[in-house]
């Protein structure tokens, strides 16, 4: 916010952080959009900070009858053509290695251990082992099961062995209980990394720095000052090539007890005694074990859903939901979800969140908005400007990432008039970097062993626990009329009433 106090801090902007330790990472789905789109540009992103060890090396493990040669060939097409040729693509493209094999089947791991095995006499990576499970669902535990049984979980003679499980985190509360206890009897919940990429982006980061290193802030953080927070997840993509798995999920599912909640608990989450994982992890714990889940009766009225009709996004015309590819023509599944969601504790009694996210609607933007109270007294209620809007703290996630605070202000002139201003820093001016994938942090912190940004098994639970009351009726009664949004607009008018009820509304992206 402030230029000149940020300058000052140069400095501390040079990166200290050292090269993990050697190991090896095994992503298990290689040759999927995942591993493609992010995980390779991660690690190459990691590479070029001099992040990775030298004893360092990469086993892509997929059914797809592929060679070494073609599958680095692969991975180095979704690397922008400029980066072919650097000398950190050509450190990392040598550690790259390729086992095609069945994830069901014994031969599999065998032939990976025996892989595993060389790449440790040859690269000294001295039996650290990242298997990193970017696969459906369904392989889950099965793929931790045969870990165990081909003994790649056991961490013995100084060795670390540990799992980073994508999302979904099962389909349901009782769904992601089983899946954690399938997964607890083979690996401690030490080796157990639940990757949830929002944790990885610098913005949901900084809400930690933000909250706890400023002492201006956290006083005015609680239900005497703050009217009501508002998250907005908004995608202008729709379904891409995912309609046949995106149907069967909807977006409660896909982003609501993940992202969603990742981002209210470190909102609204209390401070904790030390950076220490479990410190930080308790505190997000609690909050989401204090948000209200609801009584059937409450769901109708406090959760909206909405499904894109054909509409047009940046001046294209796009089809409707339910004209996707690999989409059912009468898919009742929800694209958008907008939510009133409560948290019972001392902190919040009283002041809502409001969550929306969606797909196909106006803009691609992400942010969390903290509204504060009116001031006690309006004394300004009779100038010109006196609407002016509260405080409000806007903290951006993406597309820009950054920080805005909204007061109120003198308009220069003769008569008191007041108008908004707006204080705000933007992350890349101030800090020059780029956005990256956000699996940079995710990955290092797990070779590093640091799992604060990871979720506990009993985080996910709270996230569904929260969710499945709203699916259950969701479930029992069919959507009243959809499509209810056209792609391009902010989602259905139910999502508006869901805020003009409490003389609220979204705050409004421009
Ligand atoms: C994923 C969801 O977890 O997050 C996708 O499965 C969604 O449906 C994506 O598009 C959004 O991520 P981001 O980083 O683009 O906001």
């Amino acid at each position: 916010m402030a230029t000149a106090a940020i300058a000052n801090l140069e400095d501390e902007f040079t990166p200290t952080d050292k090269p993990a330790g050697p190991c090896v990472m095994v992503v298990f789905g290689a040759a999927g959009d995942l591993t493609k789109r992010k995980l390779i540009p991660a690690l190459y992103n990691l590479a070029k900070d001099h992040l990775l060890p030298d004893n360092f090396a990469v086993v892509g493990v997929s059914f797809d009858d592929l060679s070494p040669d073609a599958f680095r060939e692969e991975v180095t097409r979704f690397l922008d053509k400029e980066d072919h040729a650097s000398e950190a693509w050509r450190w990392f493209h040598e550690r790259l290695y390729y086992e095609r094999g069945d994830f069901a089947s014994d031969d599999t791991y065998l032939c990976l251990a025996k892989q595993l095995c060389e790449i440790d006499a040859h690269c000294g990576t001295q039996g650290n082992y990242l298997f990193y499970l970017a696969t459906a669902p369904k392989f889950f535990a099965d793929i931790v099961q045969q870990l165990g049984r081909h003994n790649l979980a056991q961490e013995e003679n100084g060795s670390w062995r540990r799992v980073i499980i994508e999302k979904p985190f099962g389909h349901d509360l009782e769904s992601a209980k089983t899946l954690n206890a399938q997964i607890q009897s083979v690996l401690a919940e030490k080796q157990i990394y639940r990757i949830d990429h929002y944790l990885g982006k610098e913005t949901v980061q900084n809400l930690l720095v933000f909250r706890f290193s400023n002492s201006i802030f956290e006083p005015l953080w609680n239900d005497r000052y703050i009217d009501h927070v508002q998250i907005t997840n908004a995608e202008t993509v729709g379904v891409e090539r995912r309609g046949g798995y995106f149907d069967n999920v909807g977006t409660m599912r896909d982003m609501v007890p993940n992202h969603i909640m990742q981002l209210i608990s470190l909102t609204a989450m209390e401070p904790p005694a030390s950076f220490k994982p479990e410190a930080v992890r308790d505190e997000q714990a609690k909050v989401l074990h204090a948000m209200k889940a609801f009584h059937p009766d409450e769901v109708l009225h406090n959760a909206v859903r909405g499904q894109y009709g054909a509409g047009r996004i940046e001046e294209t015309t796009v089809p409707a939901y339910r004209s996707e590819p690999g989409v059912s023509p009468e898919s009742r599944t929800e694209t958008f979800v907008a939510m009133k969601l409560a948290i019972d504790n001392w902190r919040w009694a009283g002041i809502p969140f409001y969550v929306r996210t969606g797909k196909r609607l106006a803009e691609r933007h992400t942010e969390i908005t903290i509204q504060f109270k009116k001031t006690p007294l309006q004394i300004f209620q009779d100038t010109a400007g006196h609407k002016l809007r509260t405080n409000q703290l806007v903290i951006q996630i993406q597309p820009e990432e950054g920080m805005m605070l909204t007061f109120g202000a003198k308009i220069p002139g003769s008569t008191v008039r007041v108008g908004s201003v707006n204080m705000s820093c933007e992350y890349a001016k101030y800090f020059k970097t780029e956005p990256k994938t956000g699996y940079e942090v995710l990955l290092y912190d797990c070779m590093i062993g640091d799992p604060t940004l990871f979720q506990r098994a009993d985080m996910v639970e709270a996230g569904w626990s929260v969710v499945d009351p709203v699916l259950d009726v969701w479930r029992a009664v069919s959507p009243r009329k959809f499509p209810n949004y056209p792609a391009g607009s902010w989602g259905p008018k139910e999502s508006d009433d869901l805020l003009e009820r409490d003389g609220r509304k979204w705050r409004t992206i421009a």
